[in-house]
């Protein structure tokens, strides 16, 4: 297994280029079974959460192929094995949005249920219930839902809130299904992520007549037939957001390239609020830090509140910020397995409840540290750059399902992020003498 070892403090200086959107791609990359035929998708990163969707979709018949040009084409002339088995699902829970698309174009589907995951329980019963409005019988038979449509879908009035308000994928996998239903579906309480609007986009694209995209009420009028398309999906607000975190945390200044601010606006507020400059250039911004990092209180929310993707790597600046602050995420009140980690790194983070109160202390230390899930194991990278002495991250292949080769991003920017294997790993002096 990989480790990182990081050596800090660092400062980043450069141009960084956002890739595109895992977010997007997957859903858009479950969307192309609804039509017959070779369909190709540009800016899909490659990560392994897409390599993981790829042999979920080659298991159902499709034909998936990276082409040289980095496109990745999906042929669904033949889907015939619509099964999403728990050797893939328990990989990736995002296999989930495959359930909606394979309903509406094999009339069935059996989708292994997905568990709870470091970031909490995460149930999918708002999906369920959104599909059966629809007219799918469900029924969760050894570990499997198992949803059956035989005579096609039919639209109706959906409200689809939950008790965290909407959902992402919930929205994706009824609206996806919908697109092919016999009349009309409204989507109340629908997810207003930049991400659902690029699937929404796509499907239009495919021939999808669907209105209100971006909004919380979606309007779906079902047609006869999709057909295959060219797409390119947007870049990663995640990724681009975790990059000015890197910026800020190390005083640095890094010009993001191919990234969407208006996709980024609570996050950009946040950063000004704390200290960071953001300015717009070109395809991007620039996010620099001269002064010092300031307190502040975050509320993580559905779009276009603040996103939890990028609580974890917040709570890093924070960490270091003058005075106390306060987190909540109020989207996975329990996503805050980061705490203790960036604890061992000498942060002074106390979790109460469903917040996580923040000294700001004057400076981190290096430590061996647990990556837990993807966005936590970005915050610990976050924070080693700014860390005195060697950080070394455990459990690496978190970061790499939503970051392509991170070190080879950073490192010509100043970042000192070393891939190696855990058996070869380099302990540093102080370590080996104080084993764990
Ligand atoms: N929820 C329910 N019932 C459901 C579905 C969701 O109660 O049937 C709850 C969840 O437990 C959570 C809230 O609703 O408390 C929102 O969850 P949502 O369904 O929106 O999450 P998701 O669609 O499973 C996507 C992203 C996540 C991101 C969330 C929130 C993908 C592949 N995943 O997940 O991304 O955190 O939306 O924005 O799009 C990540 O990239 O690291 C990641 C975890």
């Amino acid at each position: 297994m990989d480790i990182f070892r990081i050596e800090g403090p660092v400062q980043l200086y450069g141009s960084v280029t956002v890739n595109g959107s895992k977010n997007s791609s997957l859903p858009i990359m479950a969307a192309s079974i609804l039509a017959a035929g070779k369909t190709t998708i540009s800016g899909v990163p490659n990560l392994s959460d897409i390599r993981v969707c790829a042999e979920l979709l080659s298991q159902l018949g499709c034909l998936v192929q990276r082409e040289e040009n980095g496109d990745l084409s999906i042929d669904a002339t033949v889907v015939d094995n619509p099964v999403g088995d728990y050797e893939i699902v328990r990989r990736m829970r995002a296999s989930i949005c495959i359930l909606g698309p394979l309903v509406a174009r094999c009339g069935r589907a059996q989708i292994s249920m997905p568990g709870g995951c470091a970031i909490g329980v995460r149930p999918v019963d708002i999906h369920l219930r959104g599909l059966s409005e629809l007219g799918a019988h469900i029924r969760l038979e050894n570990g499997y839902i198992v949803a059956e449509a035989p005579n096609g879908l039919r639209g109706k009035e959906i409200f689809l809130g939950g008790p965290f308000g909407s959902t992402v994928l919930g929205t994706g996998n009824v609206m996806m299904a919908a697109t092919l239903a016999k009349g009309k579906t409204v989507i109340e309480s629908a997810a207003c992520e930049p991400e659902v609007a690029d699937l929404a986009n796509f499907l239009n694209e495919m021939g999808a007549k669907i209105s209100g995209i971006g909004s919380p009420r979606l309007v779906i009028e079902g047609v006869k037939e999709l057909h295959p398309v060219n797409y390119t999906v947007i870049p990663d607000r995640i990724e681009a957001g975790t990059f000015m975190c890197a910026a800020a945390i190390t005083s640095g200044e890094l010009q993001i390239r191919n990234c969407r601010l208006d996709c980024l606006m609570a996050v950009v507020d946040k950063l000004r609020n704390i200290g960071v400059t953001v300015e717009p250039s070109g395809d991007g911004c620039i996010v620099s830090r001269t002064g010092p990092l300031l307190a502040t209180d975050i509320i993580t929310q559905p779009y276009p509140g603040f996103p939890t993707d990028l609580q974890a790597q917040f709570m890093t600046l924070l960490a270091l910020a003058d005075g106390n602050s306060i987190i909540v995420d109020k989207v996975f009140p329990d996503r805050f397995m980061h705490v203790a980690e960036l604890n061992r790194m000498a942060a002074n983070l106390r979790k109460e409840g469903p917040a996580v109160l923040i000294s700001g202390v004057k400076k981190l230390m290096g430590a061996p540290v647990m990556a837990s899930d993807l966005r936590a194991s970005a915050a610990l990278v976050v924070a080693a750059l700014a860390a005195e002495g060697t950080t070394i991250v455990n459990r690496v292949y978190h970061i790499d399902r939503g970051y392509e080769k991170i070190e080879q991003r950073l490192n010509p920017l100043g970042a000192k992020i070393y891939r190696e294997n855990e058996h070869v790993k380099t302990v540093p002096a102080v370590l080996a003498a104080n084993p764990e």
